[in-house]
């Protein structure tokens, strides 16, 4: 096992992998840590569909053009879920809030999930594993990959985690400086500095694209970001949670 140093400052995203299956105690390892993720009222409003049919990857793929989604070993897919305490509360019978209907009751859903995965990635670094986490499963077209998961209402997806041995091991990709990242006490106000420091970084992104190994790129840090925002404006993620029977009404 790897240290907690090396596991949090020397991953990078890995999308290519080795043939072999991951070993079953090392997904109970990566199991037991997501299910000991710290969550909103220990609510665990959150659940994971652990992916191994290559039938159904190769669906995922197609919707995606992710390829490391068919090339995985194993792909777990973190959903926001308030159908579990519902179907208890009913049993209990309980009446359950509107909860599911409020922003908060949809951040909240998704900070879960979202945490959980991180527990995933850095269980499965310090395994030995290369992880990549895959948000298309959730932007392309969620409506279909929610029909192929069969999730039911009160439970949607909120991202995917490719798992398999690493069979690449990319160059680490520079992150934004202290100075950007950490306000002491406060936000800051010198914003003339700030944008020094990410101009800084833009250039440092800029290096590295265009001198990592592999693939070489020209793009710089802000302006392919923002290319990015432009392209996520077409998601229709409003109307995907709608289907899964939120209505947002505050
Ligand atoms: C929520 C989320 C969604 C992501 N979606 C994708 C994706 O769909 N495809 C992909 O190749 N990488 C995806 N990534 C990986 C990011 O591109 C990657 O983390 C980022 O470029 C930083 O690189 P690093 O992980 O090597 O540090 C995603 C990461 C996160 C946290």
């Amino acid at each position: 096992m790897e240290t907690v140093e090396k596991s949090l400052l020397e991953r990078t995203s890995v999308r290519r992998y080795e043939r072999e299956s991951i070993p079953e105690e090392t997904m109970e390892f990566i199991f037991a840590a997501i299910r000991n993720t710290p969550t909103s009222y220990n609510g665990q409003q959150f659940s994971v569909i652990d992916i191994s049919d290559q039938a159904l990857k190769e669906k995922l793929y197609e919707l995606t053009n992710q390829k490391q989604l068919k090339t995985c070993n194993r792909l777990l897919i973190f959903c926001s879920d308030y159908n579990k305490i519902s179907l208890l509360a009913q049993k209990k019978g309980l009446e359950v809030p509107e909860f599911t209907n409020t922003m908060d009751g949809v951040i909240i859903g998704i900070i879960d999930a979202s945490l959980a995965m991180m527990s995933a990635v850095v269980a499965a670094q310090a395994a030995g594993l290369g992880s990549n986490c895959v948000g298309y499963l959730r932007t392309v077209d969620p409506a279909k990959v929610s029909e192929l998961l069969q999730l039911p209402k009160g439970v949607f997806v909120v991202c995917g985690l490719a798992l398999g041995i690493p069979r690449e091991h990319p160059d680490l990709k520079p992150k934004q400086q202290n100075s950007t990242v950490f306000f002491k006490n406060h936000y800051t106000s010198d914003n003339d500095k700030l944008v020094e420091d990410l101009s800084k970084y833009d250039e440092e992104i800029s290096h590295y694209n265009a001198t990592r190994s592999g693939t070489t790129t020209d793009n710089d840090w802000c302006g392919h970001i923002l290319e990015y925002y432009k392209h996520a404006m077409q998601y229709q993620i409003l109307d995907y949670l709608k289907a899964q029977g939120y209505d947002i009404k505050k």
